[in-house]
């Protein structure tokens, strides 16, 4: 069992110049293992901040609040640690790594969080199997990191590493924008397969309640203003695209 705690979390991002200015202004947040949260809200809310928060990006400095993994202070935590007390983004614009080739990435960062190289015989199965199960064509193992993928692939290959990694708790950005229906099935099917391989809890950031019918969350919330405006049932989903958010910003383009 694993809980993700976040208590009246207030995060500024830094705007340059020594500016700050503040984006989460008290969000609170529990994902227990089992669960799977969905986060809807418009462009600009802070959604991506709040999974760069919790993963630890030196831009975005929380001013007020905690972040808890099983009691554990994440937020003294160096990103490194976070990764391996069991914390995984699943970036909303995962970055390019020129140079390294994916298969030395995703072998490194297995190692690092299992605390051991992997045997490389079970290795190699392992990893064809995710590619197999992703619909990877093997021959992106020799490509460098996500440099020259297309959206889609890039998302595919966030999905990969999920289901290589077993985190306790994994922040899905946006992992279904973007993609094509067979991309949004085998996506689906990815994540679905990580949640049914343990106790493991999915925070889920989308706008759109398409992934939802493939990805059935226990809770909907919708974020507005830098927190949590309203949680509800997968119902919330629906009601969100058919009335958009002016119930949440008081305005519909409005999103802060
Ligand atoms: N360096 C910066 N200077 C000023 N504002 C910034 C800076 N970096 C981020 N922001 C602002 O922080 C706000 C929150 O951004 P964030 O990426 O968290 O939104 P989001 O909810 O993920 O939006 P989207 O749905 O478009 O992905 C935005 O208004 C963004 O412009
Ligand atoms: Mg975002």
């Amino acid at each position: 069992m694993s809980t993700l705690e976040i208590k009246d979390l207030h995060v500024d991002v830094a705007t340059g110049d020594d500016g700050a200015k503040e984006i989460l202004r008290g969000v609170d947040l529990t994902v227990r293992s089992g669960e799977t949260h969905a986060i809807m809200g418009p462009n600009g809310s802070g959604k991506s901040t709040l999974a760069y928060a919790i993963a630890g990006h030196p831009k975005y400095e929380v001013t007020s609040g905690q972040v808890l993994l099983d009691g554990e202070d994440v937020l003294a935590m160096s990103v490194d640690e976070r990764a391996r007390a069991g914390l995984f983004l699943a970036m909303q614009y995962p970055v390019e790594v020129p140079g390294v080739s994916m298969s030395n990435f995703l072998r490194s960062a297995a190692t690092a969080i299992r605390g051991e190289s992997p045997k490389l015989r079970t290795w190699v199965k392992e990893v064809k199997q995710a590619y197999a199960d992703l619909e990877i064509d093997p021959a992106f193992a020799e490509r460098s990191v996500n440099e020259g993928f297309s959206g889609g692939e890039k998302k595919r290959h966030e999905v990969l590493q999920l289901s290589l990694l077993q985190p306790k708790i994994a922040v899905l950005d946006e992992t279904d924008s973007g993609l094509d229906v067979d991309a949004l099935r085998v996506v689906s099917e990815g994540v679905n397969r990580y949640r049914e391989s343990g106790e493991v809890g999915v925070l889920l950031i989308t706008h759109y309640s398409r992934i939802l019918r493939h990805i059935h969350p226990d809770v909907v919330h919708v974020f507005a203003g830098g927190r949590i405006a309203a949680s509800g049932g997968a119902e919330l989903a629906d009601e969100l695209e058919a009335d958009g958010y002016v119930r949440y910003t008081g305005t519909p383009s409005a999103a802060r």
